[in-house]
């Protein structure tokens, strides 16, 4: 198998649906067959749980990774899903982030420890926390592929303009290529709301890198949520579903 394409899934703040994005597009692209490892970079953990690792229960983490306890490989647990497997993560991230903040060196720590692993997957996929903090820098220097989740909902200029700072700094920092590789625009009803959204928030310059699919608002999101479970296992026909799907597609495309 070549290489893995590692995808950072990060953006706006909070809510914006960082966390549902990684576990559905990890899924639907496990459901064309890609050999995916989703990772959850953050201490809420929503990944874990709504990938439904949480349930299954798990000895070791990310945090045990980055502490040195075990190696990457020893942490990543198999799901019900042939193609896709999880490393997942609880509030012991936190304490561990803590611990290795403030070096600079640290933030390459994931990038090191992927490399064991690299030839294993299509994609790896990783779930980063919203905030500019150590984990998100360290999410965002793992990869070399940015996707941006973002929300008509909540004005997003400024804090689109914070994660270009942050993309720049990763890349003079650490000498990796990160690139946006794509926009997605979650819980809207129409192209066209996207559009005049773009226009009214003074970001017209981004219109190529936004996704053709965007996420329908779905209460079959929430209900699978409550659940623990991937959309696609929830109601495989939901409109947020097929979305995910569509969307799924849509980046095997970018990455062919
Ligand atoms: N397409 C959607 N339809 C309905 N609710 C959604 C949708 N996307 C996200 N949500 C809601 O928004 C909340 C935040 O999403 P989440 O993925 O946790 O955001 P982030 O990871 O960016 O903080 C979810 O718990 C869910 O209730
Ligand atoms: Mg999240």
């Amino acid at each position: 198998m070549a290489m893995s394409r590692v995808l950072t899934i990060s953006g706006q703040k909070g809510g914006s649906g960082k966390s549902v994005t990684a576990v559905n597009l990890a899924v639907s692209l496990a459901l064309y067959g890609k050999k995916i490892l989703l990772i959850d970079c953050d201490p809420q953990g929503s990944t874990t749980k709504w990938s439904g690792i949480k349930a299954l229960g798990y000895q070791f983490d990310l945090a045990s990774v980055l502490n040195g306890k075990v190696t990457i490989i020893e942490a990543i647990m198999n799901t019900q899903f042939s193609c896709l497997d999880v490393l997942p993560s609880g509030f012991d991230l936190f304490s561990v982030a803590l611990k290795l903040a403030g070096t600079v060196s640290n933030e390459k720590i994931l990038r090191l420890f992927l490399e064991d692993i690299e030839q294993d997957y299509d994609f790896i996929i990783i779930d980063a926390p919203s905030s500019s903090g150590f984990l998100s820098v360290a999410a965002l220097t793992a990869a070399d592929w940015l996707i941006i989740a973002m929300s008509t909902r909540y004005n997003c200029v400024e804090d689109f303009h914070c994660l270009l700072k942050l993309i720049k700094y990763v890349r003079d920092t650490h000498k990796t290529p990160l690139k946006i590789a794509r926009i997605l625009f979650n819980r809207c009803k129409a192209n066209k709301e996207i559009d005049r959204f773009l226009v009214d928030q003074n970001l017209s310059e981004i219109k190529d890198l936004v996704c053709h699919t965007f996420i329908p608002e779905d209460d079959a999101v929430k209900k699978a949520i409550d659940t623990n479970i991937p959309l696609a296992l929830h109601d495989i026909k939901s409109p947020a579903s097929s979305a995910y799907l569509n969307f799924a597609k849509e980046m095997v495309l970018v990455f062919k």
